[in-house]
């Protein structure tokens, strides 16, 4: 069977979390180079609609074309494309775009490469075909990546479209969200597993809760993404096999999952905004939702009777006196209401409060992983109750 080269995209930083998840789920074998943000791997056709309907770390599958050291000149960039048979990947009257990016200093624009390609991808599709083939910029039926990072050329076949973190679930958006791929990251970190209690403190528009119980009841992505899909374009996979997967997945759904699942927020709104994109979720009926305050976590829940607690707090948007007090407040009530042997996950970018915090109070914990999360330093903290 044809084997196809792939990489997935992620944040920078979390290549390591993403290439256990797809070993775990999918035992696919990742390898990590210097290109931060990508995991790549081999594997069969099938894999292009399995990751893409069921993967829940992934932010992008891409067809990997080309992966090449020491470039530094547009000519080489030429030559390397010209290799490729675009035909066997543009059909008869699709359109394409590319869209490069650069990172470093080059004598050239990150529109100088897309232009050099495209013109590449015509040219070469005309010989070997005898037939036009039009760009379309906004609506393309193929789209092209082309990165340039420092003197490393990658360039691949879109699969996805839209963005996989984009699960079409969230019928109300919080003004801070996290990325779904992230809070699903954060579930498989924390080890929670489905006979286990969770609570999200600080849950917003319940990302982490949400994930959490997707990945139980294995409701994948493609229930709520339908078609919007990029590959359904891409002539290598037939509908019958996209049918047969797509039917696969959605036979292991277990709709009927009872877990113990809590969301907690200050505001109301968000309350009710998570319920709204649980609802949608198809996950509302195993979550319970309760406005209140992640500082005194002990008015809601027994002492010890939480076994994973995930959380997203606050940063940078009280004044930092109250700020102070609601970390300091919050991890105090934290340690009363997880069981013994329980975990708790903290993501934030206030990592020198949120450290100094734990030492002071003498905490068994470790910092997993530091990673820029837009444009914030952002770590992840675990936190063993012994
Ligand atoms: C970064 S957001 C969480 C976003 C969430 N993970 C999501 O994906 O939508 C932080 C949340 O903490 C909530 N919050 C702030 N202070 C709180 C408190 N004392 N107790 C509980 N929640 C609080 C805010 O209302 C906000 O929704």
């Amino acid at each position: 069977m044809k084997r196809i080269k792939f990489y997935a995209t992620t944040e920078r930083g979390l290549e390591d979390l993403v290439a256990e998840d797809l070993k775990d789920q999918f035992n696919i074998k990742c390898a990590i180079t210097d290109l931060r943000g990508k995991v790549f791997f081999e594997g069969a056709p099938r894999l292009i609609p399995l990751l893409n309907f069921a993967a829940r770390s992934i932010n992008r599958l891409v067809i990997l074309l080309a992966y090449q050291k020491n470039i530094s000149k547009l000519d080489e960039i030429k030559e390397i494309t010209s290799e490729i048979n675009w035909a066997e990947f543009i059909g008869k009257n699709q359109t394409f775009a590319v869209k490069s990016e650069r990172v470093g200093y080059h004598d050239f624009t990150s529109l100088d490469m897309s232009r050099v390609i495209g013109k590449v991808i015509i040219d070469n599709i005309k010989k070997n075909t005898g037939q036009p083939v039009k760009v379309n910029l906004k609506k393309p039926d193929i789209r092209i990546i082309a990165e340039l990072i420092k003197n490393t050329f990658v360039i691949g076949i879109d699969t996805s479209g839209l963005s996989l973190h984009i699960r079409r679930y969230r019928v109300y958006n919080h003004p801070l969200p996290l990325r779904t791929t992230l809070g699903y990251l954060l579930v498989r970190l924390s080890n929670w597993r489905e006979e286990k209690i969770l609570l999200d403190p600080t849950c917003g528009g319940g990302t982490i809760p949400i994930e959490a119980a997707l990945f139980a009841r294995r409701i994948p992505p493609v229930k709520f993404r339908g078609n919007e899909y990029m590959f359904y374009n891409l002539g290598i996979i037939s509908s019958e096999m996209i049918a047969e997967i797509r039917n696969k997945i959605m036979e292991q759904m277990r709709l009927d999952k009872k877990l113990k699942i809590f969301c907690l927020d200050i505001n109301p709104r968000h309350i009710s905004g998570a319920r709204d994109n649980a609802t949608r979720a198809n996950v509302n009926d195993t979550i319970i939702f309760l406005h209140g305050n992640a500082e005194h976590l002990s008015r809601y829940f027994k002492p010890h009777s939480i076994d994973t607690v995930i959380a997203n707090p606050p940063y940078k948007v009280y004044p930092r006196e109250r700020l102070i007090r609601f970390y300091r407040n919050f991890i105090k009530s934290l340690f009363e209401i997880l069981s013994t042997g329980g975990r708790s996950i903290v993501i934030s970018s206030e990592i020198k409060l949120l450290k100094d915090i734990l030492n002071e109070m003498h905490s068994k914990f470790s910092i997993r992983k530091l990673f820029m999360y837009g444009r914030l330093l952002t770590g992840i903290f675990i936190i063993d109750k012994g």
